[in-house]
């Protein structure tokens, strides 16, 4: 997973005949949940609503929610508390709550907020259109976890991007000491290989040709008889996709005929997002990670080894319980010696339900992680900025997106190995085009385009 934060906006397929009310949904969090609004598009559209351009205008509005930190939390309420004045004023307003937060809440949501009419956890938007219905009469609470569960037939409604996110596992086995993700989204479960392929083949025909396969730990996908390798092959043999990405990988799964499929086939895209968590072993094994500093590092050797222009991003939790200075020089030190493309990285948060919350005390004083956060970011800015130097004169494929927000006639879009590349063209979005690179910025490639 990822802290990307996005919000996008509703397309629900209005049906012939009465309509059920329009529909607004807000996401928050991870691409999970980007793909998981998509899904619970695909449901409300399937039922007959249509969808809302603004929140003003809609009759439902849900908010697709994270738990992972704290932080996460506190904004779903912040704008839960701004929603409470829409729906004074229009009291027939539909307004839920889905997701990670909506499970990890349950009924404290309703009762803190009763104002709330929908509940939701990540299990139930097969029932979304008949609860949204529902709940027009009586608060409805739905947070059941169901480890059958995969929305095997389920197409999702894509609205946005070049990229089409596949959700090919869901749930978390891992139960990392600090992560609430297992007790909201439920145990592990692969969605058959076949119905991977059938939407995959579903979203090429639709005319993307970048697909992003998602799982907590994708790289664990096991359907039976397909595991994430043969997955990963079968993919890229998909008509029309010409670029394979997953999201995020396990350290400990990342085996080698994992880094063999990297490396050999074309359209798998040689970046790898392999969260860290720390670089200190004694902190990782209080994290239950499972793996330790040296097999961290001797993985990202193997891989670099293999796949030599692979490009690397990390997830790092600072200021986890009892990290001592000592452990978070160690992660400094991974950072300098990885030198990862960039990281996402954040302070510990302790979560309520977790092995951590129970049984580890969250020592490190606030101040401290602060202090130890903007150290670690001011370390990789600096490393990105410099990886990005090293780009300057190379050529890049780049998969247009749209047209950038600042420079007139620029277009932004993706290199294979994920980074952000502008340049001036008149290309349109979804064409892949050669770039020569002429500047860099830590966030941003510049550049040309090539003959
Ligand atoms: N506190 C801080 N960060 C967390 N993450 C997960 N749980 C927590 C927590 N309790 C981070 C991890 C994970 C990313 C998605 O969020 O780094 O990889
Ligand atoms: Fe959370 Fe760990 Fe599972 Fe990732 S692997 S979702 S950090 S429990």
């Amino acid at each position: 997973m990822s802290s990307l934060l996005v919000e996008i906006d509703p397309v629900v397929q209005t049906k012939d005949g009465d309509p059920l009310g329009s529909v607004f949904i807000e996401t928050y969090g991870c691409q999970m949940n980007v793909s998981d609004s998509e899904l619970m598009r695909g449901v409300l559209g399937d039922a007959g609503f249509s969808s809302a351009d603004s929140i003003q205008e809609a009759d439902v509005v849900l908010l697709n929610t994270c738990a992972i930190r704290e932080h996460a939390e506190e904004r779903v309420l912040g704008r839960l508390s701004q929603l409470r004045h829409l729906k004074t004023r229009k009291p027939d307003l539909v307004l839920g709550v889905c997701g990670c937060m909506a499970k990890h809440m349950s009924e404290k949501l309703m009762d803190r907020l009763p104002y709330v009419d929908l509940v939701l956890g990540p299990d139930s938007y097969r029932d979304l259109a008949d609860l949204v219905v529902r709940s027009r009469n009586e608060p409805s609470l739905s947070v059941r976890l169901d480890r059958a569960e995969h929305y095997d037939g389920v197409d999702p409604v894509r609205t946005d991007g070049v990229n089409a996110w596949v959700t090919v596992q869901r749930g978390c086995d891992k139960f990392c000491t600090f992560c609430v993700v297992p007790y909201v989204r439920g145990r592990e479960r692969s969605v058959r290989s076949d119905e991977v392929v059938r939407q995959v083949e579903v979203a090429a025909a639709d005319g993307f040709k970048e697909v992003t396969l998602l799982g907590q730990t994708v790289n664990s996908y096991h359907d039976g008889v397909c595991d994430f390798p043969e997955l990963l092959r079968r993919l890229s043999n998909v008509q029309g996709i010409d670029r394979v990405r997953f999201t995020s990988p396990h350290p400990s799964d990342f085996d080698d005929r994992l880094i063999a499929t990297i490396a050999e086939v074309d359209e798998i895209c040689k970046f790898v997002h392999l969260p860290v968590q720390s670089g200190s072993t004694k902190v990782l094994k209080r994290m239950q990670r499972t793996y330790s500093r040296e097999s961290y590092l001797a993985l990202v050797e193997r891989l670099r080894e293999e796949i030599p222009s692979l490009a690397l991003s990390t997830d790092i939790i600072v200021g986890f319980p009892d990290e001592t200075a000592g452990d978070f020089e160690e992660t400094l030190e991974l950072v300098r010696r990885v030198r990862f493309d960039f990281a996402f990285m954040f302070k510990y948060s302790e979560r309520e339900g977790t092995v951590a919350h129970r049984e580890i005390p969250d020592t490190v004083p606030e101040t401290e992680k602060s202090s130890r956060l903007e150290s670690l970011i001011e370390l990789q800015s600096r490393i990105s900025a410099e990886v990005n130097n090293e780009y300057i004169g190379s050529v890049l494929d780049v998969l247009v997106e749209g047209k950038a927000r600042k420079g007139k006639g620029r277009v932004y879009g993706k290199s294979d190995g994920f980074k952000t590349v502008v340049f001036t063209s008149e290309a349109l979005p979804n064409t892949i085009v050669p770039v020569r690179i002429t500047s860099a910025t830590q966030k941003t490639l510049l550049g040309e385009v090539t003959a």
